[in-house]
């Protein structure tokens, strides 16, 4: 027996249902009232965003209980920017919700260029709704509009600051002077080279000037140096660069001479030094001469020697620039 199919009627589109603000003038004052308090809250966090950008330096840290210690000027920068994006949205959510006409239109889909008349009535429509919006008649809320959006606009001109002053050779020098202690890293405590086992790796870095109780980002990003023991018959290095060494301690600079990464791996048995990002591989033994992979250069060695107490301390600043090598190309 046949099914006979119920044929589907068209629910066609709700009646509209008028809110408070339609027909009350005091609804639709306070209506109008809570959308612009939404994009005032908005322009705050942009001037959030501003501030940290331009008053909290980068390397102000803050205790927070989930979080430990969490830069601030990353932390106020993300708030302001999430605080500004969103009370924009909310409040053009409830401008639409409450004081935006609600009746659905149906546009029919034309091919090709509309005639002359749509393209006209397209216009006319268009500043039709523009006015029932209210845009004009609220005054209220097109200055906060303009405002948060005005500021949320502008504020990406402020990171233009990023690109100056120039960095000048601030990026070929590091903080390593002659007679400068290694400190470990973690801990920043002076190393002798019995704190050293045949075979050990360490992470160094030039110890603290006085006065200052940590190291800056910036400048551990071109400071960190790998300390490498090995047996002093083991090098296969000129005389010079034998004499860098400490009692088979050497020192390579830890940034990568290809792009910059941490060359963070070392193979004991073949005594290799490894960079993770694009598996460029050093030979300890050589003075980090490149074996494989894009790094044009060894990573700089740093000379070493002892203090009169027993430390290590570096003999000369590097030779050479540590890092990437398209910093010298470009000098
Ligand atoms: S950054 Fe080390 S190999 Fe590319």
């Amino acid at each position: 027996m046949a099914h006979e199919i119920e044929p589907i009627s068209d629910p066609g589109i709700p009646p509209h249902v008028h809110r408070k603000a339609d027909e009350d003038p005091v609804a639709a004052k306070r209506a109008e009232r809570q959308v612009a308090i939404l994009f005032s809250l908005s322009t705050l966090g942009t001037l959030l965003f501003i501030f940290s950008y331009v008053a909290i330096p980068d390397d102000v840290f803050i205790f927070l209980p989930i979080m430990g210690n969490t830069n601030a000027h990353q932390l106020f920068l993300g708030l302001g920017l999430a605080f500004s994006l969103f009370f924009i949205g909310i409040g053009a959510i409830h401008w639409a919700k409450t004081l935006m006409p609600d009746n659905e239109v149906t546009v029919q889909r034309h091919e090709f260029r509309s005639t002359e008349e749509d393209r006209k009535e397209f216009v006319k429509t268009a500043k039709e709704g523009a006015a029932a919006a209210g845009l004009g008649r609220r005054s209220l809320i097109k200055r906060s509009l303009g405002l948060s959006l005005g500021l949320v606009g502008l504020s990406p001109l402020i990171l233009l600051r990023d690109l100056g002053p120039l960095p000048g050779d601030s990026l070929t020098k590091t903080s390593w002077k002659a007679g400068t202690r290694l400190v470990t890293d973690p801990g920043d405590r002076p190393i002798k080279p019995e704190d050293l086992e045949v075979g050990a790796v360490a992470q160094v870095l030039p110890e603290l000037a006085p006065g200052k109780d940590h190291h800056k980002l910036s400048d551990i990003a071109k400071d960190a140096v790998l300390l490498i023991r090995l047996r002093p018959e083991e090098f296969n290095l000129d005389a010079e660069r034998l004499s860098w060494t400490h009692e088979g301690i050497i020192a390579f600079s830890k940034i990568c001479s290809h792009m910059g990464c941490a060359v963070a791996l070392y193979e004991q048995q073949t005594k290799h030094l490894l960079c993770p990002c694009h598996q460029s591989t050093f030979d300890v033994t050589r003075a980090a001469k490149v074996l494989f992979g894009p790094a044009a250069r060894p990573l700089p060695q740093l000379a070493l020697a002892l203090d009169a107490e027993g430390y290590l301390i570096a003999k000369q600043p590097f030779s050479e620039p540590v890092g990437p090598s398209f910093w010298e190309r470009s000098s």
